[in-house]
This record gives structure tokens, sequence and C-alpha cells, in this order.
């Protein structure tokens, strides 16, 4: 049996630079990975299964449509081999939160896939294959810090980031993708101009200071009891910037460091998830 880390795929700064023909919104963003991860375990099987455990694997059912299943079926097709996998899934991210966490697992099934059935391609084809699936998929088949642009499957180096605390907090509040788009108002905004590199995170959270999250507005206006999860964090003691997550209603403070972030998690209301630690990094 093998297993796989899905860790949460937290959006920096998102802003959208335009919009596609077909829709799809173009974007600038900085994701980065952690403090909480979905879990796979995967093993040889006769044909293909998804079950589901965890927190949050109630409010995921293992339809053929599971974005896991999608995954699978998609990389087998690929490289011309049978869909035989037991894959388990131990669901601890919220769903529908701007966190990823769909395609966290999805990126995580093809990473294991991989391995199980011995195939031995490079991330970059991996990322090929998923992102008809999901424009997150991509960035989280490396699952390390990275910018995002296109509709999010064009990736570049991020700055070198310096050691932080990322607080993780979810108001228990499910929020579709495709509504916050079609909530956004106003017109777009320019890609962001990075550093090299951030020396401290206070460095960093100046820095992203004069970035946004777009979708950030008109998920509050979807989801108001964002604004009170933004304004909670902001009084934490050392939190040095506060914003939401992708499409939300997840939003993330950026701490000096892991032991900061988690004191302030014991501070917020105790019917808020919340995961506090440092960032994930894949060993390449
Ligand atoms: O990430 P995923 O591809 O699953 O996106 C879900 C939905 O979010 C899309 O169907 C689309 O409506 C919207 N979206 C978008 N522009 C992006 C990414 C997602 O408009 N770059």
């Amino acid at each position: 049996m093998l297993t796989e880390s899905a860790p949460a795929k937290v959006n920096l700064y998102l802003h959208v630079t335009g919009r596609r023909a077909d829709g799809y919104h173009l974007l600038d963003s900085l994701a980065v990975f952690g403090p909480a991860a979905d879990a796979l375990a995967l093993a040889p099987a006769e044909d293909l299964s998804l079950a589901l455990e965890g927190p949050f694997g109630e409010s995921l059912a293992a339809e053929p449509d599971n974005l896991v299943l999608r995954a699978a079926r998609a990389l087998a097709t690929a490289a011309g081999v049978p869909a035989r996998a037991a894959i388990t899934l131990t669901k601890r991210l919220p769903v529908a939160s701007g966190i990823g966490g769909g395609s966290a697992d999805a990126a995580a099934a093809l990473r294991g896939l991989d391995r199980l059935w011995g195939l031995g391609l490079p991330e970059s084809r991996l990322a090929v294959i998923a992102a008809p699936l999901g424009a997150d998929i991509p960035v989280c088949i490396a699952s390390r810090p990275a910018r995002m642009q296109g509709v999010g499957e064009v990736l570049s180096a991020a700055p070198a980031l310096p050691p932080c605390g990322l607080l993780l907090v979810n108001p228990g509040v499910a929020l579709a993708t495709p509504a916050v788009f079609r909530a956004r108002t106003g017109g777009f905004t320019p890609p962001a101009e990075l550093p090299a590199f951030w020396p401290d995170a206070a460095a960093m959270a100046r820095g992203l200071a004069e970035t946004r999250n777009d979708l950030e507005p008109p998920a509050i206006a979807l989801c108001p009891v964002i604004a009170e999860v933004l304004a909670a964090l902001r009084a934490l003691p050392g939190c040095l910037l506060a914003r939401m997550s992708g499409s939300g209603a997840t939003c993330f403070a950026l701490f000096p460091d892991a032991a900061m972030a988690r004191a302030g998690a014991g501070m917020l209301p105790g019917a808020w998830w919340c995961e506090a630690g440092g960032l994930y990094d894949r060993a390449p």
C-alpha cells in the first residue's frame, strides 16, 4: 500500500487579470501549501474504487465523477493501462472552501497511481493529463510554492519564501467557485510585481499588502461571515496579514512563526475549523 499527502493550497494573493472567450478567468496568484492536508492510501486491486473517511468524508460522495476517480481514469487512459486501485481518501480539508482540497486529492491520486502502476511519468506530464480536470490540479501535483498564471495552469517559480506561520480558518460555509466569479464586479487587476525573495515574514506581509484577492469582495457579498473571520484574524497577536484564499470561504493569517499561528488558533471560536503550522514543501 502507498500513501500520499494532499496538502491545502493557499492563495497568498489572487489577481483576476482577464477573462477568456470560454468564460474562464485569467489569474495571477501565488500558491503555497499547508498546514493541513487530506491523506490518500492506494492499494492494488482488481478494479477502481474510492472509500471516504475523515471528518469531511461524509460531505463528499464517492460518485463516479469524484475528481479522484476522474483523475485515475484519465491517467489510465493516457498511460494505456487498466484503471485498477483501491483508494482511500481521508478528508480533513473542508469541501468547496478555497484551499483546493479536491484538486489536491486528484493531484495526490495521480502521484500515487503513477507509483502504484510503475509508470514513472514526470510531474510535467501528470500536470498535462490533469489540467482539463481542474485549473488548480497542476500546481497541486508539485505541492511546492509556485506562481500561477493563465487559468492556473501556467506555473513559474515563486519568490524564495522565508520561514513563517500560517493559520487557516473556515467558518463552516461552502462556496461554489463559479458563483463567486459570477458575483465579481469591476474590471481586472494587473499581475503583481514580486521580488526574487522576501527576507522574513514581515517583509513578505508588507509585499503581499500591495496585492489583493480579487475574489474576496464578491465572496463576502455572498457570505458576510467571511468579514467576521478576517476581523478576528487581524485582531490576533502577531498577525501580519489576513486574507481569503481562492474563492473562499477559508481565510488565512500570516505570522512570524508556526508557534504564533497555533497560539492564534486557540483564541478563535471553537465552531470554526482551524489549522495552524508552517508552510509545506514537497521534496523534489
Ligand atoms: O478549478 P476549476 O477548474 O474546478 O474551476 C471551477 C470553476 O471556477 C470553473 O468552472 C469556472 O467557472 C471558474 N474558474 C474560472 N477561472 C479560473 C478557474 C476557475 O472562471 N481560472
